[in-house]
């Protein structure tokens, strides 16, 4: 299938390992000029040298935290200098940690409100203009199966993830009109770090081995095994492309079908 997207501009926030690193790697194999970033220099660095040597495209990226809004600002602007424009973004930033509602502290749900809602608001205002103007674009959440059903101990991501598939919704119906197509995935259980992460929190608080919750996890999705960061990938860079053109305002699960509602 020819998604259509060659040479596009991707820009792809968070994305030095995990479903981020898959991502912009998904991209760069349909010769899209990828922008990554992340906080840590040195992973970040390493990441993009091996997209851009394994695809022979052309990568920008930056280290900085996507809670910084005017970091977000001045790394589109820098993108769109280089690449003359941001045609997809993929929002993207470490889940928060796993607690109960009367462990997370106020700084916890501030810092869920920054890194995984506010951090899209940021992205979202500075890529319209430029989508706006080409008549075409494509921005998609990364968040979680928890906008679609909670997660125990996950109380941050089941509640903050709700606001983001507000927001697209809304950015959907507003800017449908000038060709920019906006959508969520949510990822159930993939192995990344973030995974290893959950498992870690779940063996502290119950004496089980981590082992035991990536067992769980997988003998509790209908397709019996983790996700792997590609899988995710492919569905972003499919949504992103040519192929998905009449979709928006919508959440897509990859999952394993583990989501147990109609
Ligand atoms: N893996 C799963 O099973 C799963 C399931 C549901 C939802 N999700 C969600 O999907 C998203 C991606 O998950 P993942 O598994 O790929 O996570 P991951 O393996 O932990 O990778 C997170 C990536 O984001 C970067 N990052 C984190 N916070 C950042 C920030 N504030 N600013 C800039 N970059 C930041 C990290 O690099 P630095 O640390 O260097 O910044 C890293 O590149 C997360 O929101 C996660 O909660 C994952």
């Amino acid at each position: 299938m020819n998604l259509g997207i060659k040479d596009r501009v991707a820009l792809v926030a968070a994305s030095s390992q995990g479903i981020g690193k898959a991502t912009a790697e998904a991209f760069a194999a349909e010769g899209c000029r990828v922008a990554m970033c992340a906080r840590n220099p040195q992973t970040l660095q390493s990441a993009a040298d091996r997209i851009r040597e394994q695809y022979n495209v052309e990568v920008l990226a930056e280290p900085f935290d996507v809670t910084d809004a005017a970091a977000v600002t001045r790394f589109v602007a820098a993108v769109a200098a280089q690449f003359g424009s941001v045609d997809i973004c993929v929002t993207n930033a470490g889940g928060p940690p796993a607690k109960g509602f009367l462990a997370a502290s106020l700084e916890d749900w501030q810092r869920a409100l920054a890194a995984n809602f506010l951090s899209t608001v940021y992205f979202a205002r500075e890529v319209i203009p430029h989508m706006q103007k080409k008549k075409w674009g494509r921005i998609i959440t990364i968040t979680s199966i928890t906008t679609k059903q909670p997660v125990a101990d996950l109380v941050l991501s089941n509640a903050v993830r709700a606001a983001v598939v507000g927001l697209v919704k809304s950015l959907a119906n507003e800017f449908g009109k000038d060709g920019i197509l906006v959508n969520n995935v949510g990822p159930g259980f993939t192995a990344t770090d973030r995974l290893k992460e959950l498992a870690r929190a779940g063996a502290a608080s119950s004496g089980k081995s981590e082992q035991e919750f990536f067992d769980r996890w997988a003998a509790d999705t209908p397709l019996k095994r983790l996700g792997e960061p590609r899988e995710l990938a492919e569905t972003i860079v499919w949504l992103a492309s040519q192929r998905a053109s009449y979709i928006t305002g919508q959440t897509v699960l990859v999952d394993g079908g583990m989501y147990k509602g109609l």
